[in-house]
């Protein structure tokens, strides 16, 4: 399966998934073919590059409005032909050309245990609500926000002495497997939700 990945940031996740391939090789079943980013200067855009990959940037601030950067967007992956898309930390929420496009072949990674803890702070809200366990979350990308159908979900729990840094290290470790686990699975076998198959490799 051809997979583009689209990163805001450190792209550790996205690293997680380039070392999974180059070591498993085509037995994955998934190659990470583009990586696209809402800005230039971010260490997940080099990381691609480091890897010999081709890199886009989609930044919403060079479009007059956001239908146009969305569609954009969609345009820029679809150039790539994708079977499946992935947000590996893409901090922006896309909008219906995109969905219109991907739906049902992109999903998204979150470090919390949906539906508890949505958005962009998911980290933080966990610990500032004093929950004792969180974790991460892979879901299917629908019109809200972290709110598509759940693929795959694990615990991780949250100790006394941390902080927002130490606890979303903690959670990527998990992350980064469990979404590893994830595209390869999708990529090999393909997802059905209660026997109706969603995303067909
Ligand atoms: C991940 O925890 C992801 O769930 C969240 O932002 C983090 C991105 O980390 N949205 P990285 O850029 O993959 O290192």
């Amino acid at each position: 399966a051809r997979v583009v990945v689209l990163v805001s940031g450190s792209g550790t996740n996205l690293q997680a998934l380039l070392d999974a391939i180059a070591r498993q090789g085509p037995a994955y079943g998934a190659e990470v073919v583009a990586v696209g980013g809402d800005r230039a200067d971010i260490e997940g855009l080099r990381r691609a590059e480091r890897a010999g990959l081709p890199t886009f940037v989609c930044r919403v601030r060079d479009f007059a409005t956001r239908q146009e950067w969305d569609q954009a967007l969609a345009e820029a992956v679809a150039a790539h032909r994708p079977d499946l898309v992935v947000s590996a930390g893409f901090m922006k929420i896309v909008g219906p050309a995109f969905l219109a496009r991907f739906g049902g072949r992109f999903l998204n990674t979150h470090p919390a245990l949906l539906p508890s803890f949505p958005g962009a702070h998911g980290v933080r809200d966990a610990l500032d609500y004093g929950a004792k366990v969180t974790g991460c979350t892979v879901h299917f990308v629908d019109a809200g926000v972290d709110s598509g159908p759940v693929i795959a979900q694990e615990a991780v729990p949250i100790r006394e002495e941390d902080d927002e840094s130490t606890l979303h290290e903690r959670i990527k470790q998990v992350e980064r497997r469990l979404l590893v686990d994830v595209v390869g699975r999708l990529a090999r076998d393909g997802y059905s939700i209660k026997g109706r198959k969603v995303f067909i490799p």
